[in-house]
């Protein structure tokens, strides 16, 4: 048993894109910008920023090219866009993102409700994409891919972990550096996390794999210990708790960011993450979706955020 944490968890913060395509109150350009440079501050070192899919599919996303073009890039950080075809990569680019993340289910019903089309068309795409990034000269953008529904689809059930497997050597193949194995609608569980991780790590390394969970049904953090125990150091979070696809019925929130740093901060796994900052940012997240959201740590503060001690216990 291994009761020493001291290697660092990557947590990747993807509030401005996973966990913002979901909700239906718009939220302004200028308060997108704003919540991206509030998380530049508190010391991640990526951030999922936006994504450029249609923005019929994503009306909540649909001023990506303005957001990237708004926040204050800061040195270190690596700022991330999710696109799904090489029309969405075109925009990125242009924007400036960092890193394009690719998106394919492994599930055929959930690529052909996300993404409207075979998983083929969709790796297909992927190649446009490659061959885009690698004809632009001197480019710096990096690349990563996601299998979303790795863990279980929300249509078709159970997903053959040999299938996740082989696309995830299958991006490799194509020259992308990056994997993401995403557990789209909280279908994981730690034993199966842990199996994946490890066989997925037969193949890339753990600094190119992130883990991408949702707390649908309360495993999310448990899922995460799973996976940092076999070997995954990277890890998708949204603050708050935000997010979820909006063609996966039943989607609900990432897991939170500050509930993970926290996590983490007791244990004593190094994040790199100011937990102050985070929630006082998170605290702010009622007021700009409309709504009260899922995390723990921002109620509740953190361990050593102590109590007065009442009155009546000083005279016993
Ligand atoms: N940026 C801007 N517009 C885009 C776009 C992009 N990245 N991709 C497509 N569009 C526009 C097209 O121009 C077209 O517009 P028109 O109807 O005015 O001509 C329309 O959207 C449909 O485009 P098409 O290429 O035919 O796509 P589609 O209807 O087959 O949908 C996707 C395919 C992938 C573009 C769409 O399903 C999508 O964006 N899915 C992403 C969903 C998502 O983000 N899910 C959550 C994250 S995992
Ligand atoms: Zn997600």
């Amino acid at each position: 048993m291994n009761f020493e944490y001291k290697e660092p968890l990557l947590v990747q913060e993807v509030a401005s894109r996973d966990g913002l395509q979901i909700e239906t109150q718009w939220v302004e350009t200028a308060d997108k910008i704003a919540l991206i440079d509030g998380l530049s501050a508190c010391g991640f070192t990526r951030i999922e920023a936006g994504s450029f899919v249609s923005p019929k599919a994503i009306p909540a996303l649909r001023d990506g090219d303005a957001v990237f073009n708004g926040i204050a890039r800061r040195e270190g950080v690596i700022y991330v866009a999710l696109v799904p075809k090489v029309k969405g990569a075109e925009r990125a680019l242009a924007a400036n993102a960092d890193e394009l993340n690719l998106v394919m289910s492994a599930s055929q019903t959930h690529n052909r409700a996300n993404m409207r089309m075979s998983c083929e068309l969709s790796l297909a795409g992927f190649g446009d994409i490659v061959r885009l990034v690698d004809g632009i000269q001197h480019a710096k953008v990096s690349l990563n891919a996601t299998v979303a529904t790795a863990f279980g689809c929300p249509f078709e059930g159970r997903i053959d972990e040999d299938r996740v497997v082989s696309i995830a050597r299958a991006y490799r193949e194509m020259g992308i550096a990056g994997i993401t194995l995403a557990d789209t609608t909280g279908m994981a569980n730690p034993r199966q996390v842990a199996r994946l991780v490890s066989r997925v790590l037969e193949h890339v390394s753990a600094a190119d794999l992130t883990l991408h969970f949702h707390n649908t049904r309360g495993l999310g953090l448990a899922n995460v210990l799973a996976a940092y125990d076999a070997g995954a150091r990277r890890f998708d979070a949204a603050l708050g708790g935000l997010g979820g696809c909006p063609f996966a019925p039943g989607a609900s929130g990432n897991i939170c960011t500050e509930d993970l740093v926290n996590m983490c901060d007791e244990m004593g796994i190094p994040t790199g993450v100011d937990l102050q900052k985070l929630i006082a940012l998170s605290r702010t997240l009622p007021a700009l979706v409309g709504h009260e959201v899922s995390g723990q740590v921002a109620k509740a503060g953190r361990n050593c955020d102590l109590h007065p001690v009442p009155e009546y216990v000083l005279t016993i």
